[in-house]
Formats: structure tokens, sequence, C-alpha cells
């Protein structure tokens, strides 16, 4: 299923230059550079314990680089005042791995939460607006009342990717976003990040070990190779290559 892609813009979102990050003697990010580009679905691909999640951690502040800059909207991320950090953060969607709804509120509040929390000058008239467009963006306005325990594994990820989306980030960052799914939840999923990106603009990065995902939806892949990002393209760019650390990437999913 080939889609066509809105063209990125030049502009960029995230700058990442010369970015190291160690744990202890554990050496994760080894010069990091990685742009985004306005308007650009960038996927990131890598092995387990790569430092994929480490990187966007990075990226919103929630873990500080050794060495490197990292500049996002502008703004150099472990500069700013913590205030301009949390206003940062709005701008920035981030749902990550294992991210859970709270089970004991219904789908509804699942999304006011992050409106009423961040944006208290809203109506009740105006959170419930937000809170349907939003159901009806991912397709699942029917659930409001409902539950997430009553939802399939799928669909929880749609509300999760709506709640992230109420507050209107200007970019998204996906943390392996079909995990744990079947295979044709995972198309359902990938259909719906790109209408994100077509709906509402955003410039998202997508972690995926998954390549069917990555071609999906990906406008430019990145490959995290022991610590750097050594192979950045489209994907044919990145794959056609002999490098030993890419190809079984490439056999394990289009390869039997
Ligand atoms: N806060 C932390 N303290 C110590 N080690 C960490 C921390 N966060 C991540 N790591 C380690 O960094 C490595 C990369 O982690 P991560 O970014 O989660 O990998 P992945 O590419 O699978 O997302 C892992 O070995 C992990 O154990
Ligand atoms: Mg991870």
């Amino acid at each position: 299923m080939e889609q066509k892609k809105p063209t990125a813009t030049a502009e960029k979102v995230i700058e990442i230059k010369g970015l190291f990050k160690s744990f202890g003697n554990y050496h994760v990010l080894k010069g990091v550079d990685l742009d985004l580009y306005k308007r650009e679905n960038l996927v990131v691909l890598g092995k387990s314990g790569t430092g994929k999640s480490v990187l966007i951690k990075i990226v919103v502040g929630l873990l500080t680089p050794d060495q490197g800059e990292v500049k996002v909207l502008d703004q150099i991320v472990d500069q700013i005042t913590y205030k301009d950090l949390l206003d940062l953060r709005l701008k920035v969607g981030f749902s990550f791995q294992n991210s859970a709804l709270y089970d004991s509120m219904t789908i509804r509040e699942n999304l006011e939460f992050p409106l009423v929390r961040n944006q208290r000058n809203l109506t009740k008239g105006e959170v419930n607006s937000a809170v349907e467009e939003m159901l009806d963006a991912v397709g699942l306005l029917q659930t409001i009342n409902q539950m997430p325990s009553e939802l399939s594994g799928g669909q929880r990820k749609r509300i999760g990717i709506a709640r992230t989306l109420i507050l209107r980030p200007e970019i998204m960052l996906y943390d392996e976003p079909t995990a744990g799914l079947d295979p044709i939840t995972c198309l359902e999923i990938n259909s719906l990040i790109n209408e994100v990106q077509d709906r509402f603009h955003t410039s998202s990065i997508i972690i995926t070990h998954d390549l069917t995902c990555a071609k999906a939806v990906g406008n430019r892949v990145a490959m995290l190779l022991d610590g750097k990002f050594e192979r950045q393209g489209t994907f044919e760019e990145v794959f056609n290559t002999s490098d030993k650390r890419v190809k079984p990437f490439y056999d394990y999913n289009f390869i039997q």
C-alpha cells in the first residue's frame, strides 16, 4: 500500500548535534546528529537497548545530555527554565512505550484530563467539543462512555494517541506505537499516524522495530547503530547496503 506523503518543509523543528549520553560506563548515545523537519514523519529504527527511548526522553527534557546540543522548536532543551520546559512539553506530544490510560476513568475523562490540567480557562462546552472532535478523529467517538478495559489493544492505542493530540502539539513522538499489536491492527495504527500528519500538520518521530510500519509511515528513516545515526534517508537508501548490522533487520521482517 503506497501512500502519497506531503512534502516536508526545509524548516527544522528538532536539531540534534553531537549528542552523547552514558549511564555509568555504558555509553548509549555516542555522537547523535539528527534533524526533524516540519511536517515530516521520521522513523527511527534500532535494536532493543540501543537508546531510542533515551533519545526521545532527552528531546522532552526528561533526561539531560552529557554532551551536545538538542534544540526543539528553537529552544535548547537543557538550557531553558523549568517553566519554559513545561511550556515546550505542551508543544511536544509523546506517547511512551506502554503508556497506559487511566483505568478507573471513562474514555471521556481520560481525554479531558490533560486538557483541564493544562488549559484551565476552557468552558465545559469547549472541553466537550474538543474531546468529541478528537475521538472522532481517531474513529472512536462511540467509545466515549466506555472504560479502557472494555476496549481492544488497538483501540486503547488510538485513545492514547487522541489523548496526546488533544493539546494540539506541533511535534508528536511515538515510541513503538505498534508494539504488541496484531498485524491488521498495526496497519490501522499506521494509517492513523498518517492521518494525524495530514490533518494536524504535525512533525513526528516514530520509533519502531516494524519495517512494515517504517515503510508505511516514514518520509525518512534513520537507523541507530552503535550510538549513532550512520544511515539516514529513504527506506530504500537505508536498506540498500551490505552492512552486516543492517541486513538482519530487513531479513527478519521480509524474508522467511
Ligand atoms: N535512567 C536510566 N538509567 C540507567 N540506564 C538506563 C536508563 N534509561 C535507559 N538506560 C539504559 O540505556 C539503554 C538504552 O535504553 P533505551 O533507550 O530504553 O533502549 P531502546 O532503544 O530499546 O528504547 C538500555 O541499556 C537501558 O538499560
Ligand atoms: Mg524503547
